[in-house]
């Protein structure tokens, strides 16, 4: 592979590259390793305050994830450290985030807001994954996820809050162009289909891309309403059926699938893959990461549980970690894949087939990573 001013220009055997290199080239090495482009996460919450760990005792212990949340944990636990924290605290913690992404052989994540819930800490949030952006040598795409949950002090007006989301959130956000997507978390006890309809329906009058958290927990017909709505992707799909598949492939939407939630939470329903895959649909991966569900941003761990959980083979995993995923962030044509014209991120992996990656699980196997051809990771 030639790489020129930060872009793949060539890609070959040898002898078809090697007249075009000039003498002052720096050579990277990689015998004996398997190089993929970089890991594109299209699905992540990176910024908050603190963790949950003392939830993930409880549920070791028997609780369950909707208990939790039900007696005033899970996601306002976290909203509750956040507000609390300044700008430069969730810098500083998302940029040990950003550090874990890359040591996972993962350069582009997408990042969600959604741990604010308020018109200042939503913005102080997609502030961080900018200036993150500045910081780090990932990428971050910002995803306004105000509608993430009813936030404490309208528990008994939730659709005030749904009225802050629209007339006062989402029109400062497009207007700062803080995020280019727009999710919400469609569930039962946070905002159903109707809500999710408005929110969704206004975000995509405002230019933003939609996104959604569908059939996570319960099977609301999420699926349908992402395809009604022409959504890029709807997202967990835990609980969708044929019906939901079908509409899905009708309006393109694009199922990213997040085992790492399903396995964190000790569940056992894992979304139907190989139904999503046989019905042609370009199957997204992704680790959710977030302090809840999913404490994880490793794709590679991502890419064992869709082997051994949703039945992907290794390489349907790689194509769903890497160039659907960058499709369904608008950067099918920049990343993604190793290509002449594409940028050059990518990582070398210290194995000889790619399918150790997903066959040896709990192991680092990153060698180095590279973004725009410049190592990044080891420094
Ligand atoms: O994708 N489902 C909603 N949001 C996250 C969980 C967030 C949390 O528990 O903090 C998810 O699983
Ligand atoms: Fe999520």
């Amino acid at each position: 592979m030639l790489v020129r001013d930060g872009a793949i220009v060539a890609t070959g055997p040898s002898d078809g590259i090697e007249s075009q290199v000039s003498p002052e080239a720096e050579v990277v090495d990689a015998t004996g390793c398997v190089v993929l482009p970089g890991f594109v996460d299209a699905h992540a919450h990176p910024v908050f305050a603190g963790n949950r760990v003392d939830e993930f005792e409880l549920r070791a212990r028997g609780a369950t994830y909707e208990e939790i949340a039900a007696s005033g944990g899970g996601i306002r636990s976290t909203v509750r450290k956040t507000r609390a924290a300044t700008e430069d605290q969730l810098l500083a913690q998302a940029i040990k985030h950003a550090e874990w992404f890359l040591r996972g052989g993962t350069t582009t994540v997408e990042a969600k807001s959604g741990y604010g819930l308020s018109l200042e800490d939503e913005v102080k949030i997609l502030r961080v994954v900018r200036r993150l952006n500045d910081e780090t040598a990932v990428e971050f795409v910002p995803t306004f996820l105000g509608a993430h949950a009813i936030p404490e002090e309208f528990q008994s007006t939730p659709e005030r809050y749904v009225g802050l989301v629209i007339d006062e959130m989402l029109p400062r956000v497009a207007e700062e162009e803080l995020a280019e997507f727009c999710d919400v978390f469609c569930e039962h006890g946070y905002f159903d289909i109707e809500t999710s309809r408005k929110i969704l329906s206004a975000a995509k009058e405002r230019g933003l891309g939609l996104r959604m958290h569908a059939d996570q927990l319960t099977n609301s017909g999420g699926a349908e309403l992402a395809a009604e709505l022409g959504a890029v992707t709807a997202d967990h799909l835990e609980q969708t059926e044929a019906p939901g598949i079908a509409a899905m492939k009708r309006a393109g939407v694009q199922p990213v699938l997040l085992p790492g939630s399903v396995y964190a939470l000790g569940k056992n329903r894992y979304p139907r893959a190989r139904e999503m895959i046989e019905a042609g649909l370009a199957v997204v991966i992704a680790t959710d990461f977030n302090p809840g569900s999913s404490p994880t941003p490793s794709m590679p761990m991502v890419l064992s549980l869709a082997a051994t959980q949703m039945k992907m083979t290794p390489a349907e995993g790689v194509s769903a970690a890497t160039i659907n995923a960058a499709y369904s962030l608008n950067r099918g044509d920049k990343i993604g894949s190793l290509e002449a014209g594409k940028l050059a991120n990518f990582t070398l992996f210290d194995c000889a087939d790619y399918r150790e990656l997903a066959y040896y699980f709990g192991v680092p196997q990153t060698h180095s990573v590279f973004v725009g051809g410049e190592r990044v990771y080891p420094l």
